[in-house]
């Protein structure tokens, strides 16, 4: 811990017993009283208006707070103001609505910041070439921060490599505000689900150096039903980072597994279901598939690695977890391959771009390398989905997109289920059957059920379950 590093302000958090002000607790189920809400109402700042910041920004609101949200993007604040919400996320928009007396939308930093106590930055910290993250967009809020002595607390929600909250901690001490405290409070929410994460948590991890700052972190999550779990600024780091990095592993040991069924003759369906019948495993995150996509795992994993390589460790485990869901959706269009004898010319439906359902987020999705992998072996790629927007890049411009799932598959040889959307479960397989040229089937997200596919007159191949046909 640097010299200008604020220490613990007589609580020991995670270096020894906590005390009974700060100690892990279960925040109150039943309503406050009007007496204590009215103490507990903050104004709060959130920088950031993406997946995150606006979340974060109604939920604070839904608990009495008043917020206001910055972000730099003309259109996304004007749609905001227009009543709008520029981003698909179930609940998100009746929020917003419901709260709209205690939420406000601006471009102006300085008057997000004026009349507010605590500050939230939720921008982004993409990848950077070296596969660090690029904090340029945390760093130009805290120099925006840098005369607000006003402030009580400056929060760090963005996901960020361990060691970030102590060089803000130094930036604000070195612009006079050693009294502003600071916390690290990670996201775990699952995009398509993210309101009830934030509500409804598995735990609120909150890291800080010092009592005061933890307990008024804690505080504004009062109504929040999920547990607050404090820690230091660096473990509440690394406890995002690491999260993200064992959801990832499950989900490569599942790959793996089923790239075993598939030489074996094995099912992973049943192999995965009883493994995950054991508590210590567990039965979430066991779905084998096409790999692993997102705002979070993929550069959360590579993240994680570099910070570790940064420090001198190679993390192995990790490097091998990248590897295999780097190679996941490439080994199916290969398999795909070999069922066709190529793929030059011939023409491939490809069911789902977003990297899972009731999203319209298509960051790192599969569908992107499974698309410009069977664009370069020379097929014709037709696609369907119900909510991706792409824009006129590459694959997509070199693909065709159809309106429904049954228009995609006309006159194809093959299909890949890419995303498991619920519409692909309902398309009615005997008329599709009959519309495309090959009844060939991949389906990467074992989403059709196998017996009833071959009974379909369908060749149907999925993710580690043995191939079936009539
Ligand atoms: C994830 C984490 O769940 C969340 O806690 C964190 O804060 C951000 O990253 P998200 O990216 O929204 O959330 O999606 P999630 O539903 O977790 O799925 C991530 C990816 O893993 C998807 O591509 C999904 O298809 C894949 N996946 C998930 C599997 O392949 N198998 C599984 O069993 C589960």
């Amino acid at each position: 811990m640097g010299a200008s590093v604020r220490k613990p302000g007589g609580i020991s958090l995670a270096w020894g017993p906590v005390p009974r002000s700060s100690a892990p607790c279960r925040a109150r189920r039943d309503a406050p009283r009007e007496k204590d809400r009215l103490t507990m109402k903050r104004s709060v700042a959130v920088f950031g208006a993406g997946y995150i910041g606006l979340v974060t920004g109604a939920c604070l609101a839904e608990l009495g707070h008043t917020v206001t949200v910055r972000d730099i993007v003309p259109e996304r604040i004007q749609r905001l103001n227009e009543g709008g919400v520029p981003i698909y996320e179930p609940e998100l928009g009746d929020m917003i609505a419901r709260n709209k007396e205690r939420l406000a939308f601006t471009l102006d930093a300085d008057e997000a910041v004026r009349e507010a106590e605590i500050v939230y930055v939720c921008v982004d910290t993409p990848p950077t070439p070296s596969g660090d993250a690029d904090l340029s967009r945390v760093f130009a809020v805290i120099d925006v921060l840098k005369s607000a002595s006003h402030l009580a607390a400056v929060v760090v929600k963005s996901t960020v490599p361990v060691g970030t909250g102590q060089r803000i901690r130094q930036a604000l001490d070195e612009a006079d505000l050693e009294h502003v405290g600071y916390a690290s409070n990670p996201e775990f929410t699952a995009e398509g689900k993210a309101v009830r994460d934030f509500m409804h948590p598995d735990r609120v991890v909150v890291g800080t150096w010092d009592d005061d700052t933890a307990k008024l972190i804690a505080e504004l999550h009062d109504g929040v039903d999920g547990k607050v779990v404090f820690m230091d600024v660096p473990s509440a780091e690394l406890t995002k980072l690491g999260a993200n990095a064992a959801l990832a592993t499950k989900i490569s040991l599942v790959n793996e597994l089923a790239t075993v069924c598939e030489a074996t003759g094995a099912d992973i369906s049943h192999v995965a279901a009883a493994i995950g019948m054991d508590p210590r495993i567990g039965s979430h995150f066991m779905k084998a598939g096409l790999g692993y996509g997102g705002s979070c795992f993929p550069k959360d994993s590579r993240a994680l690695r570099a910070l570790s390589t940064n420090n001198g460790y190679p993390f192995q485990l990790l490097t091998s977890v990248i590897e295999v869901n780097e190679l996941q959706p490439r080994r199916h269009v290969q398999r795909l391959k070999d069922e066709l004898g190529g793929l030059r010319g011939r023409t491939v439906a490809l069911l789902g771009m977003t990297f899972k359902p009731c999203t319209d987020d298509m960051r790192e999705a599969p569908s992107v390398i499974i698309a410009g992998r069977l664009l370069a072996e020379g097929a014709i790629v037709r696609c369907w989905d119900p909510m991706a927007q792409p824009g006129p890049v590459e694959p997509w411009t070199s693909t065709t997109r159809h309106e429904t799932p049954l228009a995609a598959l006309e006159g194809a040889d093959a299909a890949i289920i890419v995303t498991e959307w619920l519409e692909l479960a309902e398309v009615p397989w005997g008329r599709a059957h009959t519309v495309m040229r090959t009844p060939l089937i991949l389906d990467g997200r074992n989403l059709l059920d196998p017996q009833v596919m071959a009974g379909l007159g369908f060749t149907y191949m999925s993710v580690g379950r043995p191939t079936v046909s009539s």
